[in-house]
């Protein structure tokens, strides 16, 4: 954790209290409301959830609320018998919300479709019959490569109610990160897609994942989509193999009857960086995720009938698995799907988006926000966004800077703003303010959500002001952990502190209001733009070059990104460090992980700093990639290393 980010957020005492009327018409308000409604979730949990698994449907009701007879690996709502696809469609056909758009989907290139309630549930069927007649059954795992259209959102309802377990691969993933995660599930199904559109380019898809599986056994069939109203995507199409998802799809019966699932059956799979060189594959369950997610929607973003809830993330990743497609699904909400870049045609792109459907409630990434800032107010200032009422922000810490932007230009100083912390492993958001109730603070995620139980520790389990945040009690879209390999998951999350504290990885501070302020990772995984790389993957990459002896990656400061990564590379003897090996080096990562990864700085070495007992000191790295004062060098073997590499760097 970096000292001087504790000194800002310690400096930073301004609050922001929600309107009256934000507070009048919001879900819950006032912080009595929130206080009673906290602690009734921490005494009495099995209650709480209980009761809000109550407004959702299953089909039988489950016998225990939470078992931790397994602990760390804790079961929500057993006995029970639900299915997340009905909860999220079929529940809202009987009522007001059967002819209400559920799908608001927005290509680059400006092409749209709706998509009602009644609409999505015929498509998820038909999909799901089409499945089930090329053999996909419950458990099978599905994964999942395609762009930001309406079938990936589709996709995941379809494996839902069939009960098949999907494995989303962000569509900026290289072949061979395809291929690594279709191994590790074991997968024998890939939805994928002929093409998208990106910045006016085209981006083929389908040659990715042909590249991938090519001599993989597990794969049986391969569903294309193709990409509606665009003509320019060639693709092969492999006899008896791959399929065109219109073909599969076209006779299919508009009803599909829904697989009742048991409330620990496998939802999904999503890979996400870690402290090694090899992803892990993240584990989450039909109930208790669907409880959670269905909760802090409703709370969070204060969900209303008459909303249009528009979330930026791409499905790849968890944000728009929980609150792009399961959460505000199960809410009835009406959500809108963008395909493309934020900057284009032009810069305005997301606000023409907020004024042409009149999204009332926004949630992006701070890395999006500052680059909104570079660009300048006149773009959000050409599009009427009036309609807004709510932001949220979600992802890396956001600096009061941005924060305050954020507040002023996009919302009016009138929105609240919901900073919301979680991750991957924890499914849906664990701290944030609830936005009828919460006075903000510019870069504090504030409070804990309901049965969140969360701390700041010291490495000896101390309560501190300042160390490391940890959860007490398990909540119901905790992971159920890491896909093969149990032991991870508790060595990871689970390790100090005799199992008393789900460790998420993060540094934190909170302050004398109880507010908590994440800081960020305290471990070897760099979040650029909100998302995880581990710098062991990179590493790892770096030494299957033919000229690579060692390699050091670390996370650095950047404007935008919030974090960059910078690579330190030690040659092999007589190889010369040149820009056209740089070149080579970031194509192998572009090929090996995807192009999103490519660091700021790839800095040749002749050697690495290590303490005497072989440690590579990265905190020294990242003094010196930063620019920063050299911090404590007595254990260094030989310091001189230090002041070699500063060199090199600086005139970089
Ligand atoms: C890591 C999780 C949660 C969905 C997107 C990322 C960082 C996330 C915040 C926030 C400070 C945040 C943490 C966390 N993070 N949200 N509001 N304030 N840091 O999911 O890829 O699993 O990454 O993102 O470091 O551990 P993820």
């Amino acid at each position: 954790m970096d000292t001087q980010d504790i000194d800002v957020v310690l400096h930073e005492n301004r609050a922001f209290p929600p309107s009256q009327e934000f507070q009048d018409q919001a879900h819950i308000s006032g912080r009595e409301a929130y206080q009673a409604l906290y602690q009734k979730s921490i005494d009495d949990p099995d209650t709480f959830w209980g009761e809000v698994a109550s407004e959702l449907h299953w089909f039988k009701k489950w016998d225990q609320v939470m078992d931790n007879s397994e602990k760390p690996f804790f079961k929500w709502f057993t006995g029970g018998k639900t299915n997340l696809c009905y909860n999220c469609v079929d529940r809202h056909l009987d009522g007001p919300n059967r002819n209400k758009a559920a799908l608001i989907w927005e290509g680059e290139p400006g092409d749209s479709r709706v998509l009602t309630y009644f609409d999505l549930h015929r498509e998820v069927c038909k999909f799901a019959n089409g499945l089930k007649s090329i053999g996909v059954k419950k458990g099978d795992r599905v994964a999942i490569y395609l762009p930001m259209v309406p079938e990936l959102a589709m996709a995941l309802l379809t494996c839902a109610r069939i009960g098949a377990v999907h494995s989303v691969v962000f569509a900026g993933f290289s072949a061979d990160s395809i291929k690594d995660r279709i191994l590790d599930m074991d997968a024998k199904f890939v939805i994928t897609g002929d093409g998208s559109w990106r910045r006016g380019n085209p981006l083929h898809l389908k040659s990715m994942v042909d590249e991938a599986i090519e001599g993989v056994d597990c794969i049986e069939k391969v569903v294309v989509v193709k990409r509606e109203n665009s003509n320019v995507f060639d693709c092969d199409i492999q006899e008896g193999r791959d399929l065109w998802y219109h073909n599969l799809v076209k006779d299919q019966s508009q009803n599909c009857p829904v697989e009742k699932l048991d409330s620990e059956d496998m939802l999904f799979l999503l890979y996400t960086s870690g402290t090694t060189g090899k992803p892990k594959g993240i584990m989450h369950t039909q109930g208790g995720y669907m409880v959670y997610t269905y909760l802090t929607a409703k709370y969070v973003f204060d969900l209303k009938p008459e909303d249009v809830y528009f979330c930026t993330a791409d499905i790849g990743w968890i944000t728009g698995h929980s609150y792009l497609a399961y959460g505000p699904l199960a809410n009835a909400a009406s959500c809108v799907m963008y395909e493309g870049a934020p900057n284009y045609p032009d810069n305005g792109r997301f606000w023409e988006i907020v004024e042409k459907y009149g999204a009332t409630i926004f949630y992006t990434a701070p890395t999006a926000i500052r680059a909104f800032m570079k660009w300048g107010d006149q773009w959000p200032e050409r599009h009427d966004l009036s309609s807004l009422r709510l932001l949220g922000t979600v992802g890396e810490p956001i600096n009061p800077e941005a924060w305050m932007w954020y507040h002023k230009v996009i919302g009016a100083e009138q929105c609240p703003i919901v900073d919301t912390w979680w991750q991957t492993e924890t499914g849906g958001i664990m701290l944030t303010p609830l936005p009828g109730v919460t006075p903000t603070k510019p870069g504090s995620a504030t409070l804990p959500f309901f049965g969140v139980d969360a701390a700041v520790i010291n490495e000896d389990g101390e309560e501190k002001q300042a160390g490391l945040l940890a959860i007490r009690k398990p909540w119901p879209s905790i992971t159920r952990g890491v896909y093969g390999d149990p032991e991870r998951f508790k060595e990871t999350y689970w390790c100090n502190w005799d199992g008393k504290y789900y460790f998420p990885g993060d540094g934190a501070k909170i302050d004398d209001d109880g507010y908590f302020w994440v800081l960020g990772r305290v471990d070897d995984v760099v979040n650029v733009s909100g998302h995880r790389i581990g710098t062991a993957e990179l590493e790892s990459v770096y030494v299957e070059h033919p000229t690579v002896a060692e390699s050091a990656v670390v996370g650095i400061k950047h404007e935008i990104k919030g974090q960059g990564l910078a690579s330190f590379v030690t040659l092999r003897e007589d190889i010369e460090g040149t820009d056209e090996l740089k070149t080579e080096l970031d194509e192998l990562v572009a090929k090996k992980i995807g192009k999103f990864a490519k660091p700021e700085k790839i800095i040749f070495t002749l050697d690495l700093p290590k303490t005497r007992s072989g440690k590579i000191m990265r905190r020294l790295l990242r003094d010196i990639a930063e620019g920063r004062a050299l911090g404590n060098v007595t254990t260094l073997a030989d310091p001189s290393i230090v002041e070699s590499l500063k060199g090199q760097y600086s005139e970089d």
